[in-house]
């Protein structure tokens, strides 16, 4: 009889901690989805976001999103007049609150600490703590996946740490701050 006892105590107690943490599950999740406030990106990172494809599709809705967050930003792309008019977009729908410049470079041409260097140079000054990496460089051709994969992961890759070190290394004074990356671009 206290054997069963005993069983019957381990298995409630097991089903109330298994309760338990589902409840918690379940409030974390609430207050995640529907209660936590924004992370306040200024504050935490700094006040400038570079953007990388930003004239078009995901790069561009990033922008506006950052910008309405009150980031100023970074724009670049290889058209200028695209770049100019996605500025002039951004500024007639968030105003004047940010401030808006723009890089010209084309990622399939410059390469490698050009664009470290290039990066460097054009927001030297700058508090940048937000990256997005989004350029997407296509193939002018159709080639089996599984041929493109090394060219395109070491491209990827490589792009992705250049612009790393010329957002975040770009002066030498200041030691490297906190700051956020996203890379998506291709
Ligand atoms: N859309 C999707 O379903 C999807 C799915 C998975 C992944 N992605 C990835 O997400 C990223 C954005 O996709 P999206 O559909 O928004 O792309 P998109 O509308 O085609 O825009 C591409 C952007 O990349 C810039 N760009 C293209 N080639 C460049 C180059 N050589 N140098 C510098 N900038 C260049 C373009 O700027 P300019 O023309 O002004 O130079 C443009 O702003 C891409 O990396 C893509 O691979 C997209």
């Amino acid at each position: 009889m206290e054997f069963q006892a005993l069983i019957l105590i381990s298995v409630a107690t097991l089903g109330f901690i298994s309760l338990c943490s589902s409840i918690i599950n379940l409030v974390k999740w609430v207050y995640i989805m529907f209660l936590r406030p924004p992370k306040n990106l200024k504050r935490s990172y700094g006040s400038w976001a570079l953007i990388t494809g930003s004239t078009d599709g995901i790069g561009k809705a990033i922008a506006m999103e950052l910008a309405s967050e009150g980031l100023n930003l970074v724009l670049v792309g290889r058209d200028s007049l695209k770049l100019e008019s996605t500025s002039s977009e951004i500024r007639h729908r968030i105003g004047d609150r940010v401030s808006i410049r723009t890089i010209v470079i084309d990622f399939a041409k410059v390469g490698g600490e050009e664009i470290e260097k290039r990066i460097g140079e054009e927001i030297e000054g700058l508090d940048v703590g937000v990256l997005i990496n989004n350029a997407g460089l296509a193939y002018p051709f159709a080639r089996f996946f599984m041929k493109l994969i090394w060219v395109w992961l070491r491209r990827r890759v490589r792009r992705g740490i250049d612009l790393l070190f010329g957002v975040f290394s770009s002066s030498e004074k200041s030691p490297p701050r906190r700051g956020h990356l996203l890379g998506q671009g291709g």
